[in-house]
């Protein structure tokens, strides 16, 4: 039988389906085509929570490791592109600065001041225009900073950072289409790597001189792995952060419950980060012949995980469409994956994102809303999901 048999649903989505109002579609295909196959993306789609696991959880069957993967074409292999005992070798080094304790000891009451300097701001802004954008304001800049201060950079300019950002993820998205790298990506490339030797060399109590001194990394692979924990972190914390904003003070009820219970914020983070995982994607390549879901699989094909699927699998979370700061089963989102690639920034990204709505608590009037009602934070993306913009005024 056709793949457009078996898979109508599949069959009938778009890439703009998929970057719009995603979810749902997602339900459509967890109902009946749980393991899908998508024209669209040239691979199958998982949307079902146990399959979905199952593929994260097995590298063996499910790799990275595979010349279609493009961020390893731009910036070189990393623990991203890698599996197995050489996956292990690129992480390990990296592992130690990025615990819990350690990163709340590190860089817990820096964040929390950072946060507050720029909701101050943002607070100004709303005095003096009577509106703002938490996005563009707070959430985008404290994403840069965070992650410039914890590799110890020893130019921490954010508009420096953001623009070899932009040169490497038009480079990847370039090789994505088929096209040649490109100088202005070589050039970014260059300047990020004269950056992380100069750190290596000149600050040595930092991150990166720490990682490099154990010495089991190249210093291409020093290079490799610092950029990409540094874009691991910036389009994903700032999305994360708009999007547990933008959940919050679009649920004037959730909203209500947080103020008067603030120990629910970080309940209301995680929740956030079932509804809306700021990265939504990830791929894998099949190494075998693999039956998943009953669906055989072959060798080489694309398996591409919806993390987003997975998070309202009903099977799991209750009405899982409802935004609900106190959910008890929050914690089983799948956010940051699990299995070897287990997201190696999410302390440092919930800490951030917890910070900033802190800080916006604490610093924006009472009476603030969102500007233009729950619907102004139009969340769109087909792999990193976020809304433009987090539109604010006063209501009343
Ligand atoms: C401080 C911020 C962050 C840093 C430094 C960071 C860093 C990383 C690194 C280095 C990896 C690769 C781990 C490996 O392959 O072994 C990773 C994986 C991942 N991260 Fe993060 N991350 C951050 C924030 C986030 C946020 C906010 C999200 C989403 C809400 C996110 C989602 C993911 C996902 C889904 C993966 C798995 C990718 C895959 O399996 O293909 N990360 N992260």
């Amino acid at each position: 039988m056709a793949a457009v048999d078996r898979f109508p649903v599949g069959a009938s989505l778009t890439l703009d389906d998929l970057a719009g109002d995603v979810h749902p579609h997602l339900a459509r295909l967890r109902a009946t085509e749980p393991v899908s196959w998508l024209p669209a993306l040239g691979g199958w789609l998982v949307t079902a929570r146990e399959p979905a696991l199952e593929v994260l959880r097995d590298a063996e069957a499910y790799t990275v490791d595979d010349p279609r993967f493009s961020t390893a074409r731009v910036v070189g292999p990393s623990m991203l592109s890698t599996d197995g005992d050489e996956h292990g070798r690129h992480r390990a080094p990296f592992a130690p600065p990025f615990q819990a304790a350690t990163v709340r000891d590190g860089f817990e009451a820096w964040t929390i001041a950072e946060a507050r300097r720029l909701a101050a701001g943002s607070a100004a802004e709303l005095a003096a225009a009577g509106q703002a954008d938490l996005r563009a304001g707070l959430a985008g800049p404290l994403a840069v900073s965070v992650i410039a201060r914890a590799l110890g950079l020893v130019d921490d300019d954010p508009h420096r950072i953001l623009g070899w950002y932009r040169a490497i993820s038009a480079g990847v998205e370039g090789v994505n289409a088929g096209r040649d790298v490109g100088d202005d990506t070589r050039r970014a490339v260059a300047d990020l790597r004269a950056e992380v030797d100069r750190t290596v060399a000149e600050a040595t109590g930092s991150m990166l001189a720490a990682v490099a001194s154990d010495g089991s990394l190249t210093a291409d692979e020093v290079f490799s792995n610092t950029a990409v924990v540094m874009f691991g972190a910036i389009e994903t914390s700032e999305g994360m952060t708009a999007n547990a904003l933008a959940h919050l003070l679009g649920a004037p009820d959730q909203l209500a419950a947080v103020r008067a219970d603030r120990s629910l914020v970080a309940g209301a983070v995680e929740e956030s980060l079932r509804m809306e995982p700021a990265a939504t994607l990830v791929d894998r390549y099949a190494t075998r012949d693999v039956v998943l879901a009953g669906v055989a699989i072959r060798s080489g094909d694309l398996v591409t995980v919806s993390l987003a699927g997975a998070n309202r699998d009903p099977a799991v979370f209750a009405d899982p469409d409802r935004y609900d700061v106190a959910r008890p089963e929050a914690h089983l989102q799948l956010a940051f994956v699990k299995g070897p690639h287990l997201c190696l920034g999410r302390h440092l990204a919930r800490l951030q994102t917890v910070a900033a709505v802190d800080a916006v608590l604490d610093l924006l009037p009472e009476d603030v809303v969102l500007d233009g009602g729950p619907s102004a934070a139009n969340v769109r993306g087909l792999v990193f999901r976020k809304p433009a913009a987090v539109p604010v005024r006063r209501g009343g």
